[in-house]
């Protein structure tokens, strides 16, 4: 079949840009990556891209696809052939260019290596004891467990956009990799740690990166566990947890979200008082209710019972976050959308973790 594709070639020792066209013959089976490879063989040797397992393992060829990350081994090109579409490629986004696909990842590795991503068991020796960790507490890490550190959903990061420094994406998803282990005893420090400036809070809850990594990671689900984890230590002096805190308390006791205290629970009251005049304008525009006395929902009852049973089944911290649906829903969307393309049969993609799902069924059927 004829392949077609833009690449947005760089030099960046000329600092030149430019979009440059490639059509080839290629068999029906392959990759981008392929595409690539039959491109620097028979066209342009110059054309500069990273690659290794050709398997998605290696976590090597991150780059974007109209505007998108993905791993170019992972990305069957026979339908967008067919469609007669010319996809754009292009190098990763949030690190700077080396060459033509080619990013610089130290800035990637150096927010990697910030989380201290080895195991701090609390002692030096373990003597003659082994340390047995069930399935089940090694659950609660296993997505964060898939990361190939492609860089992915950093490419994607919003936050890191405006703020370089923001830890990001992959990083948060390695630190929770830690924070979840039973095996670690760091778990305040790292909290306190990634808790910080450029840290935890400082994500938009985009979800970009969710949507973008290849492996099901879900690093948005990991920084949600990470938050949830910092409050159950009490680490909440950031405005990000002190903000989310007055969620929690304003549902539970009203069964509504109090806007009009959410500023000052959030900023704290002398900061707030520079926002009078703003609020004072949204009041008389019926932008908000009057927060005296407080509106309370008919059903509030409801919504204590939900805090009652959250609380009766022990789901504090990391426990309490539900992960899994859009790992789910991407790899149902793979599976429905090309069944004939699956080369090891129906069913041969691995589905994702969902906590409780076997016991749950078990039960239902019992
Ligand atoms: S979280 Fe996903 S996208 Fe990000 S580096 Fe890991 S595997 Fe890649
Ligand atoms: S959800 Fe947060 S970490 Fe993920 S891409 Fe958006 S801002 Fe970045
Ligand atoms: S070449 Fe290793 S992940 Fe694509």
């Amino acid at each position: 079949m004829q392949v077609a594709l833009k690449i947005w070639r760089f030099d960046a020792v000329a600092g030149e840009r430019k979009l440059v066209d490639y059509e080839i013959d290629a068999p029906e089976w392959v990759t981008l990556l392929d595409v690539l490879d039959l491109i620097k063989d028979q066209v342009d040797g110059t054309l500069a891209y990273r690659k290794s397992c050709r398997m998605m393992i290696c976590g090597s060829c991150g780059m974007r696809m109209d505007g998108a990350a993905v791993l170019a081994c992972k990305i069957r090109m026979y339908d967008i052939a067919q469609s007669g579409h010319i996809p754009v490629i292009s190098a990763m986004g949030n690190m700077p260019i080396v060459k033509d696909l080619v990013t610089d990842m130290q800035p990637f590795w150096g927010k990697i290596r910030a989380m201290s991503p080895w195991l701090q068991p609390g002692y030096q020796d373990p003597g003659e004891k082994e340390f047995v960790v069930s399935e089940e507490q090694m659950d609660t890490i296993h997505k964060e467990s898939l990361c190939i550190m492609c860089g992915c959903c950093v490419s994607e990061c919003n936050s890191m956009e405006s703020d370089p420094e923001f830890l990001g994406p992959a990083a948060l998803a390695k630190g929770m990799r830690f924070v979840g282990d039973v095996r670690d005893h760091a778990t305040v420090e790292r909290l306190q740690e990634y808790s910080g400036q450029h840290g935890i809070w400082d994500c938009t809850r985009c979800y970009f990166c969710q949507e973008r990594c290849p492996k099901g990671v879900d690093p948005r689900d990991a920084i949600a566990k990470l938050g949830a984890e910092a409050m159950k230590e009490g680490i909440d002096s950031d405005m990000g947890a002190k903000h989310a805190k007055w969620f929690v308390t304003s549902s539970k006791t009203t069964g509504w979200l109090r806007e009009t205290e959410l500023v000052p629970k959030t900023q704290g009251v002398a900061r707030s008082l520079k926002e009078v005049k703003f609020a004072m304008g949204l009041l008389k525009h019926g932008k908000v209710p009057p927060p005296i006395p407080p509106h309370v929902a008919k059903d509030v009852d409801e919504a204590r019972a939900l805090f009652d049973l959250v609380s009766q089944q022990g789901r504090g911290g990391a426990a309490g976050i539900v992960q899994g649906e859009h790992a789910l829903e991407r790899l149902e969307f793979e599976q429905g959308g090309n069944p004939d393309r699956d080369p090891f049969g129906e069913g041969s993609f691995p589905e994702p973790f969902l906590p409780g799902q076997g016991e749950g069924e078990e039960e239902a059927e019992s």
